[in-house]
Formats: C-alpha cells, structure tokens, sequence
C-alpha cells in the first residue's frame, strides 16, 4: 500500500546543505556478451548526502544493481565500466600499522586516483588502494541476495568478524564483543548465542539483519540497501525498514534503497530516482515526485501500486507492455513504445535532455522541454 508522506515528513531531514557522499557522473556500464551488448547502465547521474536516503526504484532489469554494483566497482566480467565517474570524499590514508601489515598495499608511493571537486576522488581506474580503503568502509553494501551471500559453513559470528578484522586490528575476543554488540544493534534477540548460529538456524529476516550487520560493521557513511526486504513476508518487512530508519536516524548514515516497491520507497526514502533501462529518468524529493510525476514512465509506475486514500474498485493499471529485451533499445528515449505521449519523429530521434525545475525536480522527457511546450 502507498501512502505519500507529506512534504513536511519529508522536509524534517532535508539534507541540501549536507555534504556529497557520493557522486555518480555519467556512468555507464556495459556487458559484451557474445551475441550482443547489454548498456545496462547508461549514463547515470546521481547524489546522495549525508544523512539522506535515495530510493533508486524501477522495474526490474532496469539496471538498479549493475549501477549499485558498479560503485563499488564489484561488476563481474564481461561488464565493465566504460565510461563516467563516481566521487567519493578522499577516503583516510592508511595508518602506519595497516601500511606494516599490507592491508593497504605495500608500495610506498601515494595510491593514485583521478583528483575531482570538493576534494572528491574518483573510483573509477582507481588504484585498488583506494577502492578498498572505501569499499565495506565508507561506503557498504547489502546484496540482492541475501542467501548467497552468507557463507553456509560458517557461523554468523565468524563471518562479520572477518569483515571487522579486514579493515581494524583487533583482538579476538575485542571483535567477538563488536559482533555481539552489531547483533544486539540489529535487533537480533539473544546476541551471545545467536553468535555462534549457522545462518541456516536463522530465519529470513534475522539472516538479512545479520546482512546488515555485517554491513554496518565499519561505520559506514552510506549503505547501499539492494532490495532489502524483498524475499521477506510483509510484517518482517515492516521490521527491516523500520530497522533501517532507525540506524540511519542514530548513526546519521547515508542510505542508498533499491527497491522495485514504490510502496517500501516511501516508507523510508527523502528523495527517489526513478530508472528505465539504464537511464535516470526523473528524480526529486520523493513527496514531490509521488504527488507529481512528471515522466510518462513514473505516471505508469504510480498508476500500478495501491494507494491509500483512492477509492475503492478504482482499476489498478499496469505499465503497458514490457522492458524491451537489452539488446533492443529503442533508439531515442527508451521509454517511447510504452508511452502514451509518444511523438512520432521527436521521441524516437533523440534522447530528450534533462529538464531541472527551480525545486531541483528532474525529468528526461520532450513534454517538459521550455521550446516544445
Ligand atoms: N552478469 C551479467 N551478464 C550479462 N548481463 C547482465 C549481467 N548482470 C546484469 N545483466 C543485465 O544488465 C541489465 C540490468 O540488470 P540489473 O540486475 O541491474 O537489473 P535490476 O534493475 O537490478 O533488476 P531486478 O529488479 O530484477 O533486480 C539486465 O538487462 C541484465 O540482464
Ligand atoms: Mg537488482
């Protein structure tokens, strides 16, 4: 069920004079397999502050985790990068102990990474210093696939141990009381047994707040949340995002959520991109975009989730027709075979620019275009 907040919600965590925690410029990334090439992200645009939660929604395949993934520079081959940046704040230098024990590589000269504004590094051809000093540290990640990513023959204590001792030098029985107590954070009851529970012993939504856990082992600045609660019935939903509200709330951390859930966006998120094959195609403080969307592709969105508050028997709507396959993007704005404004001759020659209002509201779409209206 959607339920809007209000612009005053959303405005109790307005962010705008926080500082960048990451910058997405014009990254694209793609995947060359042998019968075609996939431009899964293709030039994507994007900020998150401190403090602010960025819901990333969209359909599924649209791209949402190949982008997530691509910050952290964990794309698997065949993808690759291949064009665009994403900025991060220059992360610490290493301290002398971390250089002696080669956590942070064993060359003496200064790690090398592209210099950008505000004092901002980028991380893509970055040297991998760099990206590990940022990676599980500054910024931490909570993957699609929560099942996979727990190891099976290890206890729950062992795995976020090793994530702890990756990045700080600490004793066993220092890190065993950390795990304890990131455990007792997550709401998991019973911490000091739990700890040395396989995750098999653990329901769904214990072994995602072990996720999370695990995640929030180093004092992340910014979570990257993939489809968070989505294998989770709705009640343990409820109590994932709640969680996640709270952290974010008691450690001012910066959370990016990815959710294909409008509904789930909501509850959680200050502002929302909204992306189809590729692209950004509207974004703004997400009480705004929900009460007025502007792109024919968010409309579509809105239309197909429940609303609170609409009246009963109104017919829920799905977005006509389907993601085009990846090797067939349409030429010009990708969006155009779904879209009910279609212009012949306009839509489908050239991708549309992006439109800024004064509220800082985005969209890529010829129908807010100054000369065209
Ligand atoms: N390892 C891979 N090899 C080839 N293509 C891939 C690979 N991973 C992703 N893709 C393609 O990249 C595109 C974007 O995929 P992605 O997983 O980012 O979508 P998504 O928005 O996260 O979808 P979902 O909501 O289902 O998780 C898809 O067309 C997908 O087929
Ligand atoms: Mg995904």
């Amino acid at each position: 069920m959607l339920q809007t907040p209000t612009s005053e919600q959303t405005a109790r965590r307005r962010v705008d004079d926080q500082p960048v925690v990451l910058r997405i410029s014009g990254l694209r990334t793609r995947f060359a397999l042998d019968d075609g090439v996939v431009d899964a992200v293709e030039g994507v645009d994007l900020e998150v502050r401190r403090g602010e939660t960025l819901a990333v929604v969209g359909e599924s395949g649209c791209g949402k985790s190949v982008m997530a993934r691509s910050v952290l520079q964990l794309v698997d081959r065949p993808g690759r990068i291949v064009g665009g940046q994403v900025w991060v704040p220059r992360p610490p230098e290493p301290t002398a102990a971390g250089r002696r024990r080669g956590w942070f590589g064993r060359t003496r000269r200064p790690p090398r990474a592209e210099e950008g504004p505000d004092g901002m590094v980028g991380l893509v051809g970055a040297d991998p210093e760099v990206v590990r000093a940022v990676r599980g540290k500054r910024i931490s990640m909570v993957f699609q696939e929560p099942m996979t990513s727990l190891s099976a023959v290890h206890t729950v204590g062992h795995q976020i141990t090793e994530a702890i001792q990756l990045h700080e030098p600490m004793t066993k029985q220092e890190a065993r009381e950390r795990v304890v107590d990131l455990l007792r954070k997550v709401g998991i009851a019973a911490p000091e047994k739990r700890v040395d529970a396989y995750p098999f012993q653990l329901s769904g939504g214990m072994r995602q707040r072990v996720m999370i856990a695990m995640a929030l082992s180093c004092d992340p600045e910014l979570l990257i949340a993939d489809e968070p609660t989505t294998a989770l019935d709705v009640t343990t939903q409820a109590q994932i995002l709640e969680l996640l509200g709270r952290l974010r709330d008691e450690l001012g951390m910066a959370i990016m959520l990815i959710t294909h859930d409008l509904g789930v966006a909501a509850q959680l998120a200050d502002s929302v991109a909204v992306m189809y094959l590729g692209r950004v195609v509207e974004r703004g403080d997400l009480a705004e975009v929900f009460r007025d969307p502007r792109h024919p592709y968010t409309q579509a969105l809105l239309r197909s989730v429940p609303k609170l508050g609409r009246r009963t028997g109104e017919r829920l709507a799905p977005v006509r027709g389907m993601v085009p396959h990846p090797y067939a993007r349409p030429s010009g704005c990708s969006f155009r075979d779904r879209c009910d404004h279609f212009i012949e001759g306009v839509c489908d020659t050239a991708l549309p620019p992006v439109v800024r209002d004064e509220h800082g509201h985005e969209v890529r779409c010829v129908l807010y275009q100054e000369d065209r209206r």
